[in-house]
């Protein structure tokens, strides 16, 4: 069985076919950073005109590489939200439209539960039942996952979503979008001890806030930026203050999930999401939960943001667990996790 999966949720297009017998066939993505880079965030209508422009050359191209016709598919995935309402509807009507001209069976995904599923398509995948830090530009969450379709939240953010903070942030430091990376390159040339910003909640329950850290950090950009005028000094207060603002995130992110751990007496824990790409995060999860004897699995980083191969991974799970026609929605803009169950 061959799924195809289309992802369009806000400025990346992923398309991928996964086959239940050989794994990911072939995962292509492509990003509109560059556009998006004059305005210094994602204009939402530059984002659905340019996945209208990309979209059906790109799947084109996909099933051309693999000599592969629509009519060998048994389905197609597509991100049907959360996202961007104008992204969403690119994906959805073309994976619609597709599906109607060569009757195949229309799969909608929720995107989070996509990044959720990501780690899936590794050698080594996490058995269920397993704890999940859901972290990208619009949700930061820690899942319990009690198997395929299960999913209850202990706890999100109050406000902004750790990505987002990433990229106000990079804002601040005058690093172009998207923020998490650009930081995490600017992070290794400073001293993440240097200054010690607000780690807001971080004993305190699942949820997270991150938008008093993100004022703490504008303040000391204010003051420190007024009080030094030397361009090398300034470049080296723009890399302490990038390391400090990236420790103080992970080390939040990671004594959340180490306490839900031990709260939840869970034995594994996943991340996903773009900023589960972040190598500091990863790396210090890893650590923290080897010591209490728990196992951490991740995507690789190509995985953790967004593209169609958990896309279709999804579809194709979604697609031979459901017991019933999916109902015949198109987008759903704003879509809890919590809400799915096993036949969406
Ligand atoms: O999952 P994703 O690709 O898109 C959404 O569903 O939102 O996540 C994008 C977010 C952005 O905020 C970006 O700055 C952040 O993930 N990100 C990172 C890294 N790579 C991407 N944050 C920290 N470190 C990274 N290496
Ligand atoms: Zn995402």
């Amino acid at each position: 069985m061959i799924i195809m999966g289309i992802e369009s949720s806000c400025d990346e297009t992923g398309v991928a076919l996964f086959d239940s017998k050989r794994g990911l066939l072939e995962n292509s993505i492509y990003s509109q950073t560059k556009i998006h880079e004059p305005f210094g965030g994602i204009v939402p209508e530059l984002a659905s005109r340019d996945h209208i422009a990309i979209l059906l050359p790109m799947i084109k191209k996909l099933l051309d590489n693999q000599n592969i016709s629509l009519s060998d598919l048994s389905g197609i995935a597509y991100t049907a939200g959360p996202g961007l309402i104008g992204s969403l509807m690119v994906g959805g009507t073309i994976a619609h439209a597709l599906s109607f001209g060569s009757n195949l069976p229309v799969i909608p995904i929720h995107h989070m539960e996509a990044h959720l599923l990501s780690p899936m398509l590794e050698r080594d995948p996490p058995r269920f039942p397993f704890l999940a830090l859901l972290v990208s530009g619009g949700h930061t969450m820690i899942v319990e996952v009690k198997e395929f379709g299960k999913y209850s939240i202990l706890g999100s953010s109050l406000d902004d979503a750790a990505g987002e903070a990433f990229d106000k942030v990079a804002r601040l430091l005058s690093l172009p979008q998207p923020g998490g990376p650009n930081i995490e390159k600017l992070a290794l040339k400073g001293d993440p001890l240097k200054y010690n910003f607000p780690r807001p909640l971080k004993n305190r329950g699942f949820d997270f806030s991150f938008s008093g850290l993100k004022t703490a950090v504008r303040l000391t950009v204010e003051k420190e930026f007024k009080a030094n005028k030397d361009v090398e000094r300034i470049e080296l207060i723009r890399s302490d203050i990038a390391a400090s603002f990236e420790h103080a995130v992970v080390d939040t992110l990671v004594s959340k999930c180490i306490f839900a751990l031990t709260e939840k007496s869970h034995e594994r824990i996943i991340i996903a999401g773009g900023v589960g790409a972040n190598k500091k995060l990863r790396l210090n999860l890893k650590l923290a939960s080897e010591k209490i004897d728990r196992d951490v699995f991740y995507p690789r980083t190509d995985f953790c943001t967004d593209n169609g191969a958990m896309v279709a991974y999804t579809g194709y799970r979604r697609y031979t667990q459901r017991k019933k026609a999916s109902s015949p929605i198109l987008i759903k803009p704003r879509w809890k996790i919590d809400e799915l169950g096993f036949s969406s």
